[in-house]
């Protein structure tokens, strides 16, 4: 994701779900009365880590949000200035290795991670890197793919993992959401500003490119009758801890 000013603007889905979900999570999670360190990983624009992470924290010493894209690590820095936060750049999975965030947990340490387990937006992506003409700038199509996306029980296969790394499972769900995009502008610059291989196509061809995934998206049956696109969507929500 590069386009942080846009992503700002068009980000309503993933505020709604963030609040959704900390509301819910956090007060689940034990708190030390001196204070937490907390690691936001894959920030994004830091809007989600400063304006409502950052406010449902029940005690904080110091919030660190992480994103593989320098840009919105920049953008983050520059737009979201707290003494209690800092924004960084790291790529998780290359950056800390083998078992990334369980060896950045102290024993004892909480995870709580929040990602998309099942999206109409993969099948999009999937069908078009079979075309011809985008299938050039799509050969990596898989790796933005969830590998939960077509797992018939993706919960389970989460737990699986996390219990082969080391984690203890305080409870995992992947229950389903909805997002209605109110309107069809809305929804091409939420597609746009988290589109991955929109960069590498010809300026040319990008608005051609974005047209066709809102047609792909159109097929999967997503469009109501009046206009409004409703988003179903799997969010895989896994609380971990790594043993004491
Ligand atoms: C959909 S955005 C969510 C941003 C923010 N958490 C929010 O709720 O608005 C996902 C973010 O994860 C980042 N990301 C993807 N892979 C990553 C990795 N390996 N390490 C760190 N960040 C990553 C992307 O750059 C992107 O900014």
């Amino acid at each position: 994701m590069e386009d942080a000013q846009l992503y700002v603007s068009a980000n309503a889905l993933q505020r709604r779900d963030a609040l959704v979900v900390l509301t819910e999570y956090l007060p689940q999670m034990v708190w030390q009365e001196e204070g937490e360190a907390v690691l936001d990983v894959g920030c994004g624009s830091g809007d989600v880590t400063r304006n409502l992470l950052m406010p449902l924290l029940p005690r904080v010493e110091q919030v660190v949000g992480v994103d593989v894209s320098t840009e919105m690590v920049n953008f983050a820095s520059k737009t979201f200035q707290h003494n209690s936060l800092s924004f960084q750049h790291l790529d998780i999975e290359r950056g800390v290795q083998p078992r990334n965030i369980f060896q950045l947990l102290q024993p004892g340490g909480e995870a709580l991670l929040v990602f998309l387990a099942r999206n109409p937006l993969f099948t999009v992506y999937q069908n078009m890197s079979e075309k011809t003409q985008w299938q050039p700038y799509m050969q990596d199509v898989t790796s933005f793919i969830s590998v939960y996306q077509h797992k018939t029980d993706p919960a389970q296969a989460m737990m699986d993992a996390a219990e082969d790394v080391g984690f203890e499972i305080v409870s995992c769900e992947a229950p389903q959401f909805e997002f209605v995009f109110e309107n069809i502008n809305y929804l091409r610059n939420a597609i746009k500003a988290v589109n991955p291989f929109l960069k590498r196509i010809p300026r040319q061809q990008q608005d051609t490119f974005l047209m066709e995934c809102l047609s792909e998206l159109a097929k999967l049956k997503t469009q109501a009758e009046d206009g409004k696109t409703v988003a179903r969507y799997n969010l895989m929500i896994a609380h971990l801890q790594r043993p004491e």
